[in-house]
């Protein structure tokens, strides 16, 4: 098992996967660590859906508007976020704010503790977002957040320029 920051370096966006299955106890080692992340009140207030249906995965793809990596993996994450459940305790900041926190929270740790298992994840944002509530047949109040699709890397992209010129110390 590599080390914590050896992970956050190799972390990359993997948009090209083997054809190969994902373990069934990798994903189960994903989903138990994945619980343990931070979440405001500790409500959990996301959802995550765990697809390997062909024909949902290729409804996501179309909704992602042609994203063809998406549904070459043999395993697409959804993580979507609870507004009703973080809403419910914390009102407008909850709905609004803490269940996105919540959701992009367990995203980055989907990503990473993939990584850390050899596999690799892409990040999908940019999808037409009532297309993938009628897919998955999401009520009012559960939105989702990000698409990733997972699978074993067939590609091993450089990183990418990482600027620090956003950071301020302020003394
Ligand atoms: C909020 C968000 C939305 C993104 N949406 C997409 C997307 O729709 N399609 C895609 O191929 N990559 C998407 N990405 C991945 C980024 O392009 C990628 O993280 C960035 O280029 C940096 O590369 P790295 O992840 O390898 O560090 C998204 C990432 C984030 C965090």
């Amino acid at each position: 098992m590599p080390e914590f920051f050896e992970v956050i370096k190799k972390r990359r966006s993997i948009r090209k996967y083997q054809n190969k299955e994902v373990e069934p106890e990798k994903i189960e080692t994903i989903l138990e660590n994945v619980i343990l992340s931070q979440t405001a009140g500790n409500l959990q207030s996301y959802v995550i859906f765990v697809i390997k249906n062909h024909d949902i995965k290729e409804a996501l793809t179309q909704a992602a508007y042609g994203q063809e990596f998406i549904k070459q993996a043999p395993i697409v994450f959804v993580v979507c976020a609870d507004q009703e459940k973080a809403g419910s305790v914390y009102g407008k900041r909850g709905y609004e704010l803490y269940s996105i926190n919540d959701a992009s929270i367990v995203a980055t740790y989907i990503e990473l503790i993939a990584c850390a298992l050899g596999l690799g994840t892409c990040w999908v944002g940019a999808f037409d977002e009532q297309e993938v509530k009628q897919i998955l047949g999401l009520p009012e109040g559960i939105k989702p957040i990000a698409i990733i699709p997972c699978g074993y890397p067939a590609e091993q992209p450089k990183m990418p320029k990482k600027k620090r010129d956003m950071i301020y110390f302020v003394e």
